[in-house]
């Protein structure tokens, strides 16, 4: 797992191949798998594949990238986990992002890259897609077969000393 980690990186050039079904199931597969708040499994993830919905979509993100499927994940408001010490945070943000990290991971391991994605118009891309006001947009995945290879930024981490204590 960790070979697979480190060898992941930011896709923002895909090949013309589509991705095969029994692929794409398997990445929706490791989203529905993954551990939620209070397993309330309050995301929603919609694989954008048919031109007129990636045709609308376009409009709400710069960096779609030519993908040939872009998971848009977000998650259902009246399904989130609130903490009784702080009502006003919610498990949204943390739920959607652990199922878009599996959804990540298992695309690589298949031979798919991907880019996360949070520069988008959330109310565009509502709109593209007819979510309720309920759903809550959080990132965007385009996926697809890579035609690039790391870009500089994938090698460039901080000492894990900076980041990360052992207490
Ligand atoms: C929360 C988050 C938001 C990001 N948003 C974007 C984005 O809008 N556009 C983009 O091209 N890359 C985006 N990225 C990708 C990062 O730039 C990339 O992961 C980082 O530079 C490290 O490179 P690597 O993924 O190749 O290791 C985002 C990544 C994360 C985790």
């Amino acid at each position: 797992m960790l070979e697979l980690m480190k060898e992941r990186y930011s896709v923002r050039k895909f090949s013309g191949k589509e991705i095969e079904p029994e692929k794409l199931d398997k990445i929706l597969e490791a989203g529905q798998i993954a551990p939620t708040a209070k397993n309330s499994q309050p995301q929603r993830v919609y694989a954008v594949k048919s031109l007129e919905a990636m045709e609308r979509l376009k409009a709400g993100s710069p960096c779609l990238y030519g993908a040939p499927v872009v998971l848009v994940v977000a998650y259902e408001d009246s399904e989130v986990f609130h903490r009784g010490d702080c009502p006003e945070k919610n498990s949204g943000d943390q739920d959607a992002s652990i199922v878009g990290t599996h959804m990540m991971l298992e695309a690589w391991a298949l031979g798919i890259g991907s880019c996360w994605v949070n520069m988008f118009d959330e109310k565009t891309v509502r709109e593209a897609l007819d979510l309720p006001v309920s759903q809550h947009v959080v990132f965007l995945l385009p996926i697809g077969y890579p035609d690039m290879g790391p870009s500089a930024r994938h090698a460039d981490r901080k000492p894990i000393e900076e980041t990360t204590f052992i207490v």
